[in-house]
């Protein structure tokens, strides 16, 4: 036995899913099933990897691949047969092929690994299958008398004669030396009842030849889940959800319940942390120690630091938020947004990239865009920053200790140095010094007496 390279069967017109995005670009866990396969084939240090790809989307294959592993063109789905046989002459003939179906988004690196043990325990073609309760539209593995595996039939193909009661199902995943796959797949043909070319038949083509094929049962069920229709991809969303959450909290993250948090891409957390109901995490995110992520918030790719406590319905795209800061509940933090250590961001606040320094509050309702904020500064309830004039954005630079007065209007650019104090209800148009205060409102009206006023508005009323 050889060096292994991976081959990934992805170029299958995905019909079933009825969508325009090619199948294995659908999502499980937030990542797409190729990106899935292909770090999984990286798992067992291949000597590389091979994604076979439909003619019209190589460039979309190309981006989920970031550089790992290289596209192999199949110019019309024929059938997985045809899809290997396009990606042999791209491999040495001293190699083993381990081939992996793109649509397999539960299945484990061991897995894999046990067809690598059986291929050094000699078998000449190790074959992945699983034994499961409803096998309907997976191919069937019969064995002999022996319990050699020695065909698979397609469920198409199965017929009376056929034992239609076998549980144990192909999984795809298959494992044999490039030069044996080479001569099995020039006696594959298409004479079956969807016409197609399939990879399954080089198992009978070996056995005939007395090759010694072992099957090989995987135990967790999951991992066999193919996904041809979105029935499928829904429910292998559930299984990784299961996976992942079950996995955080073996690893120490509390989440009073689990079912209902949604997990997908990177996700890392330090001790004590915990994730209440409805949460959406979507990595890569990254937190500390003790950090509380309460009900119904929306996170993606964010950095926080330890001790963070996020309240109830936030919004949070994009950001670093640093140790101890305190964000909602209802706070919307939108990319390119930093809220610095300790900070206080409330209820009906937006941040939009917008550098919030140490100790800074902003507690209510207020817009906060393209602004830097130094320590310990105060902004009142309705203040506002006008960053966009129509055309262009401008920026907000304060100063430390700032106090922002409640429904005050700056108008970008704009420079508020240390300590300055914006009135309430002022609008602000121009730079202010250190410690300077500033009035940017309409002086208060002389008071008259309220029973005369109210007098005058009852007649003005009659009148009408
Ligand atoms: C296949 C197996 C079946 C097995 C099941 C497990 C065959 C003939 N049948 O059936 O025994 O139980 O998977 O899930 O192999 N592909 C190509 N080019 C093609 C056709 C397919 O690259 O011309 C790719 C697809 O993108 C997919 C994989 O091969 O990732 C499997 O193809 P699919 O059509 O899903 O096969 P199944 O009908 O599920
Ligand atoms: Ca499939």
């Amino acid at each position: 036995m050889g060096q292994t390279e991976v081959v990934i069967l992805a170029a299958g017109t995905g019909s079933r899913m009825r969508s325009n995005k090619p199948k294995v670009l659908h999502a499980v866990g937030g990542v797409p099933m190729l990106r899935r396969a292909v770090t999984l084939a990286f798992e067992l240090n291949p000597a590389a990897v091979h994604v076979v790809a439909p003619p019209h989307s190589e460039q979309a294959f190309v981006d989920c691949l970031k550089g790992d592993g290289h596209i192999i063109v199949q110019t019309q789905p024929k059938g997985t047969a045809d899809a290997l046989a396009t990606a042999l002459p791209a491999i040495s003939d001293a190699t083993d092929v381990l081939v992996v179906y793109g649509d397999m988004p539960l299945l484990q690196a061991d897995s894999l690994r046990l067809l690598q043990q059986q291929r050094a325990k000699g078998a000449d073609m190790a074959v992945l299958t699983a034994v499961l309760p409803d096998p309907a539209g997976y191919g069937r593995i019969i064995r002999n008398q022996q319990g050699a595996v020695v065909q698979i039939v397609e469920e198409a193909d199965l017929r009376v004669a056929n034992p239609i009661h076998i549980q144990e199902v192909n999984t795809g995943i298959c494992l044999a030396s490039k030069a044996n796959f080479d001569r099995w797949l020039k006696h594959v043909n298409a004479s079956n009842k969807q016409s197609e070319l399939y990879l399954t038949d080089v198992v009978a083509l070996a056995a005939n030849e007395g090759c010694r094929i072992d099957g090989v049962q995987i135990d967790d069920i999951a991992e066999a889940l193919g996904v041809n229709d979105l029935v499928q991809l829904a429910a292998a969303e559930a299984a990784q959800q299961q996976r992942a959450s079950h996995e955080l909290l073996l690893s120490g993250v509390a989440m009073p319940s689990p079912a209902q948090v949604t997990l997908r891409g990177e996700l890392t957390f330090g001790r004590d942390c915990c994730i209440d109901v409805g949460a959406v995490l979507i990595g890569p995110i990254h937190c500390g120690d003790s950090v509380k992520i309460s009900s119904y918030c929306v996170l993606e790719n964010c950095h926080i630091e330890d001790d963070v406590i996020i309240e109830p319905f936030c919004h949070i795209s994009h950001c670093v938020i640093k140790a101890g800061a305190q964000i909602g509940p209802y706070a919307r933090l939108r990319p390119g947004t930093s809220i610095g250590a300790g900070a206080e961001v409330g209820n009906f606040v937006e941040v939009n990239r917008t550098t919030i320094g140490a100790g800074t509050k902003a507690k209510h309702f207020s817009y906060l865009g393209d602004a830097r904020f130094g320590r310990n500064c105060n902004v009142g309830a309705g203040a506002v920053f006008c960053n966009y004039d129509g055309h262009q954005k401008h920026k907000t630079d304060l100063g430390d200790e700032v106090f922002i007065g409640s429904n005050s209007t700056l108008v970008a650019p704009l420079k508020l140095q240390n300590q300055v104090y914006v009135t309430a209800g002022s609008v602000v148009t121009r730079d202010v010094g250190p410690s300077e205060a500033v009035i940017g409102r309409s002086t208060q009206q002389k008071h008259i007496r309220a029973d005369l006023l109210r007098r005058q508005i009852k007649q003005k009323k009659t009148k009408a």
